[in-house]
């Protein structure tokens, strides 16, 4: 049996295709969960499956997988990732994952090889939580860590749509449970979406696991009245807490150091007018540690400082959970077969943890699960001009399908 190999102008067409659903000005796509453009993508994706012959599943959250049988019936080696985008995405952030799934496939189509364990490729409903919180919730229902009908519920961030109702208006509620499967392992190609690989010249990360993630909606309510007449002293600014929470995010990061990370995503005032004190404000706060002691230390110490900053200032202060995640550590077997097939193709390689949220995660606690990053140019992710050469794609693609054949078992 001679190897298979990734091609690389199969996987640039369909990445360029891809990109041209939801393409914005400039660069860049926004295919945001469940939008038109995230059918789009969809019907794409659909299509591309049955075009390899993979048999094609949809569940309960609108995840879509295509499975290509085994010499051997049981649970599939999964390779996943998600073609949702935030409003301002780049052309890989997920969509890779997945482009590198269906290559895979089709390489393995074009050597004609079996493998004893089936094999599936996934894409996941709205891994981004950009529109509706929380991230990763396809996965999070697939492996049930996620409740359907609490996700069904959910309001989209800007108020407009409620979940449920999204999925149905765009096709994509289908017939299969949740939590049906646990695969009999789970990986995931992504960019690394940070400066570490490219900074050190490696080629591969073994992404050892991934940090914690707290995401919290805070909404304060204050009094608006007359910029010009209201005195300082007589002010109920919901404007000024949201300023003051912010700031202490930043310090709360800065004093426990690295790996702590802390951001102010979304602040706005209500009613947003230069001579009208603000009445409302509403502000997140994202906070990520790999170490859950500190993460919830950190969380604790964030609401304190809301809270505190809101009674100052004689404003009432709502705070929402809008995701939780614990850090999570991925299977060392798994991200040592990972390294060994970088090694092994000559590609330098590291261990290295994430700090983005992935698909991945929410597999690891049920089955073997591990990534593989690529570098990104400049670090530059959720941003329009985010890139990755060629070259480095198309080596994680080729590290994924030879880990993946060797979990699948290629019978020649
Ligand atoms: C999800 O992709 C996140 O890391 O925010
Ligand atoms: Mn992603
Ligand atoms: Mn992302």
């Amino acid at each position: 049996m001679t190897a298979p190999s990734i091609s690389s102008p199969r996987l640039m067409a369909r990445l360029r295709r891809m990109g041209e659903i939801g393409a914005l000005e400039g660069g860049g796509v926004c295919r945001l969960a469940l939008s038109d453009a995230d059918r789009e993508g969809r019907d794409q994706f659909v299509a591309w499956l049955e075009a390899l012959g993979l048999t094609v599943q949809i569940d309960v959250i609108g995840n879509i997988w295509g499975l290509r049988p085994g010499l051997e019936e049981g649970p599939p080696v999964m390779i996943g990732s998600h073609i949702d985008t935030v409003a301002t995405g780049g052309l890989y952030d997920g969509t890779l994952g997945v482009m590198a799934g269906l290559e895979l496939v089709e390489a393995l189509n074009t050597a004609q090889i079996q493998t004893r364990h089936p094999i599936a490729v996934a894409a996941f409903t709205n891994e981004e939580g950009a529109r509706f919180a929380p991230d990763m919730m396809g996965s999070g229902v697939h492996q049930g860590a996620l409740d359907l009908a609490e996700m069904r519920a959910t309001r989209a961030t800007d108020g407009s749509a409620v979940l449920g109702d999204e999925l149905d208006r765009i096709g994509y509620a289908g017939p299969v449970p949740a939590a049906s499967m646990t695969p009999r392992a789970y990986l995931e190609l992504h960019v690394e979406q940070g400066p570490v690989l490219e900074a050190e010249g490696v080629a591969i990360g073994a992404v050892t696991g991934v940090q914690g993630i707290s995401w919290t909606e805070f909404t304060i309510t204050g009094q608006s009245n007359h910029a010009g007449t209201t005195p300082m002293s007589m002010r109920r600014d919901a404007g000024v807490v949201a300023a003051e929470i912010a700031i202490a995010a930043r310090r709360i990061a800065e004093d426990a150091g690295p790996p702590q990370v802390a951001t102010v995503g979304v602040l706005e005032l209500t009613p947003g007018l230069v001579n009208v004190v603000p009445a409302e404000a509403r502000l997140t706060v994202d906070l990520r540690h790999t170490e859950e002691a500190q993460l919830a230390a950190s969380e604790a110490r964030l609401m304190a400082a809301a809270e505190a900053a809101a009674e100052a200032e004689g404003c009432a202060l709502t705070a929402r959970r809008l995701a939780r995640f614990g850090p999570v550590t991925f299977d060392p077997a798994l991200v040592d077969r990972i390294a060994a097939a970088a090694k092994a193709r000559h590609l330098t390689v590291r261990r290295m943890p994430s700090g983005a949220g992935h698909d991945a995660q929410m597999f690891a606690p049920n089955c073997p699960a591990a990534m593989v990053f690529v570098p990104s140019a400049g670090g530059l992710s959720h941003n329009i001009h985010e890139h990755t050469d060629e070259a480095d794609l198309v080596a994680g693609a080729q590290v994924l399908l030879d880990v993946v054949l060797n979990l699948a078992g290629a019978v020649a």
